[in-house]
């Protein structure tokens, strides 16, 4: 901005350079003049703005005692509340603090006010909530305390209401299946014998007639504790324990947990299994059938048809893969049975004279027929559980659902 302009501005009509045209006295006079004016209108303003200041200390004073009113209202009438009775504590309460309190209709005056005096009103206003507030969270604390204290003094324990509750739990879905099972077979006169977690070479495999060589061993990859001892792959050890110690004829299932190294959707390392094993004179594959069939019905209702596929298992001869009828679709054939109408359930056979002859047992006089199967794989159809996993991962969400 240049000189002239700046001089211009101030002195309005007076020209800010004197030359020879310009009148010295009649310049004096007008600038006289003009500062006149100026101090006049000085004058005014900083009267004007002191009326306003005046004005705007008056209104603080005024609100700051309106505030201390309510503050001294609220103080007297809490002296006077008796602070051991909750329900005076919560009337004192509704009466500041409460929708239609006087605290509260201080608050609301916030909006009517201009965006100066906002802040000084709103300072003091908010103080006072604050004050209000924490005296009475104290007050109710002591007459909560105080009703507590009457109440356990009194001595009154009020014994018909009800109690937190504990969730009623349920049984484990696989601990159904396995229960269901030792009942079906109990009630046809079969022996129970849960056998043991870890096995040797001998009960796993060999006695089993699969040797150390027997490619079906690879089959089951398998937790070795040393090189001959194991934890078991499968039930079917147990047979051999049971054949050592019991003279035929008899009848045992043998539940329980085996292991392979083993994980995806429909596999994992540990699972259930149940074997069975009948050895008596003149048993054959159609007893095997029969036994399985009803078996099948009591698990999947009347309806369920089975199929026996020749199939090879070393302690087995001749040894067969039985598979049901579909349990979604009835055999039609769904997305669940890949199509086929079948699912299948486990392996069976008629015992193995080499089987035999390694516990000791006459296999001329005597035949028998085995099977094993799964009791996930069971849990799982039975319920239409997608992963095996769920089965062990105990999580509430699955687990409650049974
Ligand atoms: N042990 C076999 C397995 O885990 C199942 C099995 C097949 C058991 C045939 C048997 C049987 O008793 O006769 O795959």
């Amino acid at each position: 901005m240049g000189g002239d302009d700046m001089g211009q501005k101030r002195g309005g009509d007076l020209p800010l350079f004197l030359d020879e045209r310009t009148d010295l006295r009649s310049y004096r006079r007008k600038i006289k003049e003009k500062n006149g004016a100026t101090r006049k209108n000085h004058k005014n303003f900083s009267r004007l703005s002191s009326l306003v200041s005046r004005l705007f200390s008056i209104f603080v004073a005024t609100m700051s005692e309106a505030i201390n009113n309510v503050k001294q209202a609220f103080d007297a009438e809490l002296a006077q509340t008796d602070l051991t009775n909750q329900e005076a504590v919560n009337n004192l309460r509704v009466k500041y603090l409460g929708k239609k309190g006087a605290v509260t209709d201080l608050m609301k005056q916030m909006g009517t006010l201009s965006a100066e005096e906002r802040p000084a009103y709103g300072k003091l206003v908010n103080e006072l909530k604050v004050a209000v507030s924490e005296a009475i969270d104290k007050a109710i604390e002591t007459a909560n305390q105080a009703a507590l204290q009457k109440k356990l003094e009194s001595g009154f324990v009020d014994t018909t209401l009800p109690g937190a509750g504990i969730p009623a739990g349920s049984t484990h879905p696989l601990y159904d299946v396995r229960e269901e099972i030792i009942d079906f077979f109990s009630q046809m006169g079969f022996e129970v014998d849960f056998g043991r977690d870890i096995e040797t070479d001998w009960y796993n495999f060999e006695a089993l007639n699969t040797p150390p060589d027997h490619p079906s061993r690879d089959m089951q990859d398998t937790f070795y504790v040393d090189d001959k001892v194991m934890l078991r792959t499968h039930t079917s050890g147990t047979q051999i324990h049971y054949m050592e110690t019991h003279k035929p004829p008899f009848r045992m299932i043998a539940p329980g947990h085996v292991f392979r190294v083993d994980n995806d959707a429909t596999h994992a390392p540990m699972f259930q299994q149940c074997e069975g094993l009948v050895v008596d004179e003149n048993i054959s594959f159609a007893d095997l059938k029969g036994v399985l069939q009803v078996f099948m019905n009591k698990l999947f209702g009347e309806g369920v048809k089975t199929r026996f596929r020749p199939s090879f298992f070393p302690f087995t001869e001749p040894s067969a893969e039985m598979d049901v009828s579909c349990v979604f679709c009835g055999g039609k054939g769904c997305r669940r049975c890949k199509g086929t109408g079948w699912m299948e359930i486990g392996g069976c056979g008629s015992v193995d004279p080499n089987v035999f002859k390694n516990c000791g047992i006459d296999s001329e006089k005597y035949t028998g027929f085995a099977f094993g199967f799964g009791l996930d794989r069971i849990a799982m159809l039975r319920h239409a559980i997608p992963e095996i996993g769920l089965l062990t991962s105990n999580d509430q969400r699955f687990l409650s659902q049974f």
